[in-house]
């Protein structure tokens, strides 16, 4: 345990590291174009105050468009393999190289690449369409992979189906938003997550362990899932996945939908897995504030390509970064 959280705060540190090097070349070239930055400046004025990221009010927010426009521009000086790799502590766990990648013809990812260590949480945010989901979806095996590779713990799975990945692979896509089945019970429903087990057995001693962490779902399992409130429903859900004793979690938006108490619950959780069980984590977040405070390292991603990388807690200091996504 407390290894684990020794390699957990080298990583951080790792991450910080690479993020600082990086953010001082970028001060440099920023400097250089002054003119630039004005009229970024100026175009940031404007605030539309549409629609927008983040936790801030809708009125400090510029318009979706305004914002991939900016994004776009910013990307001019994209963040490169080797910075990549520094983030993960140089000692990537969760690899993903030069992938293209989308839905029947139409390539989504552009030559994406990402690199995440074992026990350590990347996030990934942006705006709308930007192909975040995408990210998860190809990591589990639900896209079209035209080229490049996804390396997880030494193995290539990039052709792997999403049942080979979870059951061979140790990675998890956690289901949300109406996956859980009302009228079964919180214990069906979590044994559910279980399913390619090869003995029934080995769920249910893994639903026990679920149990005996968390007392909301122990409290009620007999009870139907439908009774639970929001943010028992997303433990559940999170659970479920845990049931097959993955080390890479893929998760998808888990604030969403959710009242402010049961996000700091949902964020407790993961943090939990993280820390306490050493998973790794890849996860999308429209409130990138709470996504990049919890996670190691954050990638802003715009059309299918990384913008911006840098350490989690770093990026939420770049103007950049608060300006287009944290409303601010
Ligand atoms: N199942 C799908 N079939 C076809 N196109 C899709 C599918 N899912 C997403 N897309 C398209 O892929 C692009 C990226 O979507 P997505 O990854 O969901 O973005 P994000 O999660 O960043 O909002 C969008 O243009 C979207 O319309
Ligand atoms: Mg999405």
């Amino acid at each position: 345990m407390a290894e684990d959280d020794k390699v957990k705060a080298a990583k951080k540190a790792a991450a910080k590291k690479a993020s600082a090097k990086k953010t001082a070349a970028k001060k440099a070239a920023t400097k250089k174009a002054p003119a630039k930055k004005a009229a970024a400046k100026k175009a940031s004025a404007k605030k539309a105050g549409v629609s927008g990221y983040g936790g801030g009010g809708v009125d400090v927010v510029m318009s979706v468009d305004q914002v991939a426009k900016e994004a776009a521009s910013i990307a001019a000086n994209a963040p490169t393999k080797s910075e990549l790799e520094a983030l993960a502590g140089n000692d990537s766990f969760l690899t993903i190289k030069d992938l293209r990648a989308g839905y029947g013809k139409m390539e989504i990812l552009h030559e994406f690449s990402l690199n995440v260590g074992k026990g350590q949480s990347l996030c990934l945010i942006g705006p709308n369409g930007a192909g975040k989901s995408t990210v998860l979806h190809s990591i589990f095996g639900f896209t079209n992979i035209f080229s490049g590779s996804i390396v997880v713990g030494g193995k290539d799975v990039t052709a792997l189906t999403p049942s080979q990945k979870l059951a061979e692979a140790g990675i998890a896509y956690i289901l949300q938003d109406k996956s859980v089945f009302p009228q079964m019970t919180v214990e069906e429903n979590l044994l559910m997550g279980g399913f390619l087990k090869n003995k029934p057995a080995e769920a249910k001693i893994a639903a026990e362990e679920v149990f005996d962490k968390y007392s909301r779902l122990a409290d009620r399992r007999d009870k139907p899932a439908g009774v639970l409130s929001g943010g028992e429903r997303r433990l559940l859900e999170i659970s479920r996945a845990l049931v097959m004793q993955p080390q890479v979690l893929l998760v998808d938006e888990p604030s969403i939908g959710l009242e402010p108490r049961f996000i700091d619950m949902v964020f407790e959780i993961l943090d939990d897995l993280q820390r306490k069980d050493g998973k790794t984590i890849v996860m999308v977040e429209q409130n990138a504030k709470k996504g990049l405070a919890f996670a190691d390292i954050g990638y802003v991603l715009v059309s299918g390509e990384t913008a911006i990388a840098g350490a989690g807690d770093e990026l939420l200091e770049n103007p950049d970064v608060g300006r287009l996504f944290l409303g601010g």
